[in-house]
Parts: C-alpha cells; sequence; structure tokens
C-alpha cells in the first residue's frame, strides 16, 4: 500500500528519457517549483505541488482581497508591510490578494507630456515609490522584492540585489529604464490615480481597503489582527492555517 506515491514517481521516471531526471539540479527561486511537473520532480517537491494544485483547483471561493495604500519611506507603512502584511501573505496567499499602491500623500503635476511628483518623504521616497511600480510591472515576485527593499535598512539600495534574490532573471536596466521613462510616468500617474478616487479618501497611509471597501473597523482589524480577518472573510472552506476543519489534501501511503 505504499505504492501510490512511489505509483506516482515510477510513473513519472519511465516518461523520461532514462537520462536521470535526479541529477539535474534544481536552480530555481521556490516561488517557480512547482510551474512545471519537470521542475516540482527536480526540486523534489512534485507531491506538494501536484496537492497544492489540487487543494486551489477545490477551492472557487473569491481571495480576499487586500489594497494598501502606502509610501515606501513612510515608517509605519513600512512596518505594517513587512511585521504584519507580509508575514500572513506568506501563509494564506491561497485565499488572500495584495494590491499594493505606493503613492499615499504624494502630490502630481501635469507639465507637458509628463507628469511630474512631489512625495511626503521628498526625492528618496518618489524614487523608492517608482522603483516599486516598476518592479510590480515587470516581476511576478514583487511582492517579496518590495518586501525586502522595506525590510532593509535602505530601501533603494538595497533594490537592485532584493530583485537578483527573488527574481534572479529579472533585467535590473528594464526596470531602471521603466523608472526614468514615459512607462514609470504613467504607471505612477495610475497609482494617483487610483488613489484619489479611494472613497472615502484617504486621510493618513498606511490606508486599508478590504474587498475594495475602507472602514475604521476594519482599518483597525487590519493593523491589528490581519491573520483572523482574512481568516474570517474568506467564504470558501477554511486553509489548515486558519485552523479550519478544511484539511488540505495529503496522500499517505500506509503499510499494512
Ligand atoms: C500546477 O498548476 C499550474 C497551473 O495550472 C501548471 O502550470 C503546473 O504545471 C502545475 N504543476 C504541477 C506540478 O502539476
Ligand atoms: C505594465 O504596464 C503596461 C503599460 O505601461 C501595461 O500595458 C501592462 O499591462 C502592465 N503589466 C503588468 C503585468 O502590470
Ligand atoms: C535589458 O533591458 C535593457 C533595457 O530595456 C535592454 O536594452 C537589454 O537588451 C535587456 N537585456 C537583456 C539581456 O534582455
Amino acid at each position: 500500500m505504499r505504492a501510490c506515491l512511489l505509483l506516482v514517481l515510477t510513473v513519472w521516471l519511465n516518461t523520461k528519457d532514462g537520462s536521470g531526471a535526479r541529477s539535474s539540479p534544481c536552480a530555481l527561486p521556490p516561488s517557480k517549483w512547482c510551474s512545471s511537473l519537470d521542475s516540482a520532480f527536480q526540486c523534489g517537491v512534485l507531491k506538494q505541488c501536484l496537492e497544492s494544485n489540487f487543494t486551489r483547483s477545490h477551492e472557487a471561493a473569491e481571495k480576499v482581497s487586500l489594497g494598501l495604500y502606502y509610501e515606501s519611506l513612510c515608517p509605519g507603512c513600512r512596518q505594517f508591510l513587512t511585521l504584519i502584511i507580509f508575514p500572513t501573505w506568506v501563509l494564506l496567499n491561497e485565499i488572500m490578494d495584495v494590491e499594493l499602491v505606493p503613492y499615499g500623500n504624494a502630490v502630481e503635476r501635469h507639465e507637458g507630456q509628463k507628469y511630474t511628483f512631489q512625495c511626503q518623504h521628498g526625492e528618496p521616497e518618489c524614487l523608492g515609490n517608482m522603483i516599486e511600480t516598476c518592479v510590480m510591472n515587470k516581476s511576478r515576485n514583487a511582492f517579496q522584492i518590495i518586501y525586502c527593499m522595506e525590510s532593509s535598512a535602505d530601501v533603494i539600495k538595497s533594490a537592485e540585489s532584493c530583485a537578483q534574490i527573488y527574481d534572479p532573471e529579472l533585467n535590473w536596466s528594464s526596470i531602471m529604464t521603466c523608472v526614468n521613462g514615459d512607462q514609470g510616468n504613467q504607471l505612477m500617474h495610475l497609482n494617483a490615480v487610483k488613489t484619489a478616487s479611494l472613497v472615502p479618501s484617504h486621510q493618513y497611509v498606511p490606508w486599508v481597503t478590504i474587498n475594495g471597501k475602507h472602514t475604521e473597523d476594519l482599518q483597525e482589524k487590519a493593523m491589528s489582527s490581519l491573520f483572523t480577518l482574512v481568516c474570517s472573510m474568506y467564504q470558501g472552506p477554511k486553509p489548515e492555517a486558519c485552523g479550519g476543519s478544511h484539511r488540505r489534501f495529503k496522500s499517505y501511503c500506509h503499510n499494512v
């Protein structure tokens, strides 16, 4: 009866060309391990990837979506993002989406074809906001990179090495081209528009929306117990991390 996992692996091995998949090293970051059967096998997580794909396909409920309106150098934003939102997302990303909008209390002016921006914590903050905006446009691991930047001693100096760590394939000069060019300018304008269209309009940062809504109660709960809030708002079967009865699919194989 220990057959089932072995069967999966054996079938898998038999579909290989016999060159020995085990010898191919796993050279991918964890976020990419499950992206194909090959990579899952090479990285030694085939079983976990199949399970998590199975779980995902059985959880149809809408994810809880958290919107964070913030500024890259605002101390309270950095604490909330790095100490609460990111760790919660690591545990609950299967039932939770995070949308980051770095802009906050900045002010925009339209000058010719371009927009100019003034940021609450000066030029460096405008640069930090812009780097994070371009990273979100170009990397699938943007949240990890932004977390790394915000949790480091120097948000801006750390940016390139954070990108190298969390998205080795990302071309850093394409980020800087975005930062210094029209694309970044347009994307930052969109952040300004999103921020300006908040209802009610924001009075401070970090400013939180849950499923697009902001109330004082939601803000308070998000900042004091985000994990509990997300677990309680999720409409689907609660994942194990929430302490729910819904267990993840697990394939144990027992001796008889
Ligand atoms: C998991 O699902 C994704 C998206 O449906 C798919 O591309 C990937 O190959 C699957 N991974 C495994 C290990 O089955
Ligand atoms: C990146 O920005 C361009 C506009 O400059 C937009 O068309 C595209 O959809 C964005 N991509 C992502 C992944 O946000
Ligand atoms: C990286 O991006 C820059 C600027 O967009 C581009 O000129 C260069 O060809 C890219 N390099 C690679 C290896 O894709």
